[in-house]
This record gives structure tokens, C-alpha cells and sequence, in this order.
């Protein structure tokens, strides 16, 4: 017997399609290419690329999910840290590491590298959270992720620690830079029939855990960076937003981030 939800999903899936196809007069040659493009996506796709979701994301559908489950969420806790998408790029298998490890594990020669640090709050009490992970990864100012690219290290830019008996988190890693999606497959050729470009604003993704709390995936994005207000997945949100500034008498950097994250009681 059909699962009741996914048939409510899917028809009403079908009836949007027919009625885009009614919409538009689509004709043989076009329907053709669209197939070709969902082919292509597949063919591209292994552990380390998920052009699929790339073409979602492209298409702003794996943001739009985010803004409907992140507005259910905003009604249950008022100042939780706001969500983001996942992106393509997120890896499962890598250890804790201590607080305060350095994560940038071949620095570039034009990276800015930066502190960053924070606590793990109840968003309700404000009360600090010990054994919170936190999982964060980033690209390299390659604009590749560790996992796109041969030259970097396994790992590099990728870490996850655990909040101390006074919910603090600490690393050292590099300031992020924008950079564009893939361009050379499907997603690539989508945003160029739409005359869009690739870029990302520079951002840092994390995903925060700590038992009785609701998870938060997100990502936080540099006041600074170019891209912000026309990012190519539409992730940012305004309260996502963050502020690196000076850090001193410290050897490995000179600029730092504290952010607090803030979580929803579940
Ligand atoms: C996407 C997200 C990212 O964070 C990224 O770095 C590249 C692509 C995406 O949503 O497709
Ligand atoms: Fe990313």
C-alpha cells in the first residue's frame, strides 16, 4: 500500500509538471534536452560530486526547503541560530579534534589565517552546553574543497570539535573567499542558459549537535565578501552574516570570529 505522504508529494509533483509543460507549449527537442541534462547529471555524479543536488541548488530548491522547515523551526524557538543549506560538500568520516587544532593543514601564501571561537548556548536559558560538536568545513582559496582536489591534503579545512564544561569551541583555520560552484556539467550549463554566474559569497558551513537540542546545519557568511546579495544557491540569510576583526598577540593569526550558535530546545 502506497505510503499516503509520498503520494500527496509526488501527484502533486505531476500536476505541477503538466501543468509547467500545458504553460509553456513544451515541444519534443526541449523536453529531449531536459532529459539529456538529468542524464548528464548522473553520468558526473560519484562520492565526490553530487551534481544533482547542485542542480537543486541551482535552482533554489534545496534553499526554498530550508526557508519552509526553517520557519516551522521559528515558530517552536524564538532565538535559535538560523538554518542553511547543506551544500554537496559535507564528508561523515573525520575525527574530533582538540580545541584549538588548526584545521588549514597547507596554508596557501594568499590565505588570511583566523581564530575562531564561541560558545554553544540554550537559545531559551542561555545556559552554555558542554559535549556540543561542531562540524565545519570550507574551501581552499583554490575555491575547491579538500575532496575536489588532488593537491590538498585529505581533510584539510574540515574538522569537528566538542564544546568544553563551559560550551566553548575553539580552532584555528583561514578566512573564507568566494569562489564559483562547478561550471563544467549540468548545473555549470543551467546557470548559464540563464545568463547567471557561479558564485558563491565566502562562507563557512557547520553543522552543531548536542543531545536534547534540535541539529542546526548552516552556514556563516563574511560581512565583507562580495556575492552576498546574489549568492548562486540563494543561501544567506541576514542574521548569518559575520564580522571578522583583529586579533592580537597571537602567532598563528591575526584576525578572529567569535560566534555564538544558539540551539532550540527540542
Ligand atoms: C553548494 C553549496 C555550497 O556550500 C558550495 O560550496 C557549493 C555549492 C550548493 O548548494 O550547490
Ligand atoms: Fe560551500
Amino acid at each position: 500500500k502506497a505510503n499516503p505522504r509520498v503520494k500527496e508529494v509526488l501527484s502533486s509533483l505531476i500536476r505541477h509538471l503538466h501543468d509547467w509543460a500545458r504553460e509553456v507549449d513544451l515541444t519534443a527537442d526541449e523536453w529531449m534536452e531536459g532529459v539529456n541534462m538529468i542524464n548528464w547529471s548522473g553520468q558526473m555524479s560519484d562520492e565526490k560530486r553530487n551534481e544533482g543536488q547542485l542542480m537543486c541548488d541551482v535552482l533554489g530548491i534545496e534553499s526554498l526547503v530550508d526557508e519552509i522547515t526553517y520557519k516551522k523551526a521559528a515558530e517552536a524557538a524564538d532565538v535559535a541560530t538560523a538554518s542553511a543549506i547543506l551544500g554537496p560538500f559535507f564528508r561523515h568520516d573525520h575525527p574530533t579534534l582538540p580545541k584549538g587544532a588548526n584545521i588549514s593543514h597547507d596554508t596557501p601564501a594568499d590565505a588570511e589565517p583566523v581564530y575562531m571561537h564561541g560558545k554553544v548556548m540554550c537559545a531559551k536559558t542561555k545556559k552554555p552546553l558542554k559535549g556540543a560538536t561542531i562540524d565545519v568545513w570550507e574551501c581552499s582559496t583554490n575555491g575547491y574543497y579538500e575532496q575536489q582536489d588532488p593537491n590538498q591534503k585529505d581533510l584539510n579545512l574540515r574538522g569537528k570539535f566538542e564544546t568544553d564544561e563551559n560550551g566553548e569551541y575553539a580552532y584555528y583555520a583561514i578566512r573564507p573567499t568566494p569562489y564559483p560552484i562547478p561550471y563544467d556539467g549540468p548545473a555549470g550549463k543551467l546557470l548559464q542558459l540563464l545568463d547567471r554566474h557561479p558564485y558563491r559569497p565566502a562562507h563557512i558551513h557547520l553543522i552543531v549537535l548536542v543531545e536534547g537540542y534540535k541539529p542546526i546545519t548552516t552556514q556563516i557568511f563574511d560581512k565583507d565578501s562580495p556575492y552576498l546579495d546574489d549568492d548562486s544557491v540563494f543561501a544567506v540569510k541576514d542574521s548569518l552574516v559575520v564580522d571578522f576583526v583583529p586579533l592580537e598577540g597571537d602567532k598563528t593569526a591575526k584576525k578572529q570570529l567569535k560566534y555564538d550558535i544558539m540551539m532550540a530546545p527540542l
